[in-house]
């Protein structure tokens, strides 16, 4: 018989009629006339219930039934009698396709620590917070792709493996087939590349962004969409080694604008999830975040605070001033730390901001520089609970200023003359920005770590699954 999804058939009318759906079993209960198992298939957050008449199906055949076991069961879609559904299904015919032992079985208890489901990472999709975790990941993903489609950008995919590293900030994974029990290297101590499979250094990337200033330089408006790896030291619940990342950039526009399309992105998506992740939204409401529906609905609803990094300083520097103690220190030229950003975002202005102008020094080489010579045209989001949830910023599309901010950094750009291309043949302003795709995704389920909104993380030491 041709198999229904649970999230099909809980909207059916229980009729009476025969229907077949298969699952893992997330409990079994009841008494001695009657046997109850809630089934999950992963379609929904919701489980149905099958009512197992012991008369018929004895005690003996439901034995492999436990919780983890996987089962086609097949019956009559009926009313509910009890409360909490409004229909359950009468078994007629039981098939067990796998048991779980339940001395084995790690998922039988509830309130197992976030920490610990880590550590069993192949399982936990199977508990109702990484489903629906997961589910809105993937709703998160389609609503980013149909935003920039509705929105006549390009979905271009820049590479993986490559020779440039576009934030400067020397964090990369290399990338070499070298036999590495065997190096040679010469007089001076330095390796030849020249033999590695590429003949030179590679690494994993840490941004699409200079290949896609390159698209944006022919298409108008591009996106890219894929993973981006950083080997930074930083064990904090809000940084991966590998996260995905989202990088539209766009021919022609001013600073204005891109804040404008940060804002108007990040709303689309946050209602995208209020509309179509309703089920998995409560049920994290519920149980791990009880302002999180109220937090999403006023994101979407208010406007971004938009604010300079000179502001912000002053800000911070006046809550200082008035007894607020921070643990780091805030000067102008300084990067804001995570307390610094929250302390603005949370306490001062209660919603979020978009932060620009910041100091040339704290930000990264291809960034517009103002006419003050100090400050260049970053604008950040910075989000409650999250912090930078999107960096971006206008690029400077002048060669010279370019070429003299490369120089004064020693950035080695021999490998880059591609991108320098862009200033030489048709330059023009552009501008964009990246968003972190699991910060946005800490904020929209309310989870407190990143490690548990990606399926397997990878963090300094951890590469397990
Ligand atoms: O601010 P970042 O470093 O900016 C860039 O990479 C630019 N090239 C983007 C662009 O303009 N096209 O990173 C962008 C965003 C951050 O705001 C943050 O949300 C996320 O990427 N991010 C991380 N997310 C998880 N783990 C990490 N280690 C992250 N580093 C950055
Ligand atoms: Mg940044």
């Amino acid at each position: 018989m041709k198999r229904t999804e649970i999230i099909n058939a809980l909207q059916l009318a229980g009729e009476g009629q025969l229907i077949n759906v298969r699952g893992w079993v997330r409990s079994r209960r009841g008494n001695k006339n009657v046997s109850f198992i809630a089934l999950n298939d992963g379609s929904t957050i919701k489980n149905i219930q099958i009512v197992v008449d012991l008369a018929v199906f004895p005690e003996e055949q439901l034995k492999p039934v436990t919780t983890g076991s996987c089962i086609s069961a097949t019956g009559h879609l009926v009313a509910s009698q009890g409360s909490g559904q409004a229909v359950e299904i009468q078994l007629t015919e039981l098939e067990v396709y796998g048991t779980a032992d339940p001395e084995q079985y790690p998922l039988q208890k509830k309130g197992l620590s976030m920490e610990y489901l880590r550590t069993i990472a192949h399982l936990r999709p199977r508990t109702n917070t990484f489903g629906a975790v997961f589910r809105i990941r993937h709703n998160m993903a389609m609503a980013i792709h149909q935003y920039f489609h509705e929105h006549g950008f390009f979905y271009f995919h820049t590479p993986i493996i490559t020779a440039s590293d576009c934030e400067g900030a020397g964090q990369m994974f290399q990338v070499t087939t070298k036999n590495l029990y065997n190096l040679k290297k010469d007089d001076e101590g330095k390796i030849d590349y020249s033999d590695d499979f590429f003949g030179k250094q590679t690494s994993l990337t840490v941004s699409g962004q200079l290949e896609g200033e390159l698209a944006a330089m022919a298409l108008g408006k591009i996106y890219t969409f894929g993973p981006t790896f950083r080997a930074e030291n930083s064990n904090t619940p809000r940084h991966l080694a590998e996260f995905w990342m989202i990088e539209p950039e766009v021919a022609f526009i001013q600073k204005d604008e891109l804040m404008d399309l940060e804002e108007d992105f990040i709303k689309y998506c946050v209602r995208w999830a209020l509309e179509k992740c309703q089920d998995d939204l409560q049920f994290l409401n519920q149980f791990v975040d009880k302002g999180l529906i109220a937090r999403l609905e006023s994101v979407v609803n208010t406007d971004f605070v938009r604010l300079t990094y000179t502001e912000g300083i002053e800000i911070l520097q006046e809550a200082v001033k008035n007894g607020k103690k921070f643990e780091f220190p805030c000067s102008w030229g300084e990067d804001l730390a995570s307390e610094h950003e929250r302390y603005l975002v949370e306490e001062h202005f209660g919603k979020p901001v978009i932060m620009s102008d910041y100091p040339k020094d704290i930000k990264a080489f291809y960034m517009k520089i103002n006419e003050d010579d100090k400050t260049v045209q970053g604008t950040d989001v910075l989000f409650p609970q999250i912090g930078e949830i999107i960096g971006g910023s206008v690029r400077e599309e002048s060669l010279d200023k370019l070429n003299a901010e490369i120089e004064r950094r020693d950035i080695p750009m021999k490998d880059m003359w591609w991108y320098l291309d862009t200033r030489r043949f048709g330059a023009a302003p552009h501008a964009g920005f990246g968003l972190g795709f699991e910060r946005l995704l800490l904020f929209v389920t309310g989870m407190q770590n990143i490690r548990d909104v990606i399926p397997f993380p990878r963090t300094p030491k951890t590469a397990e699954f």
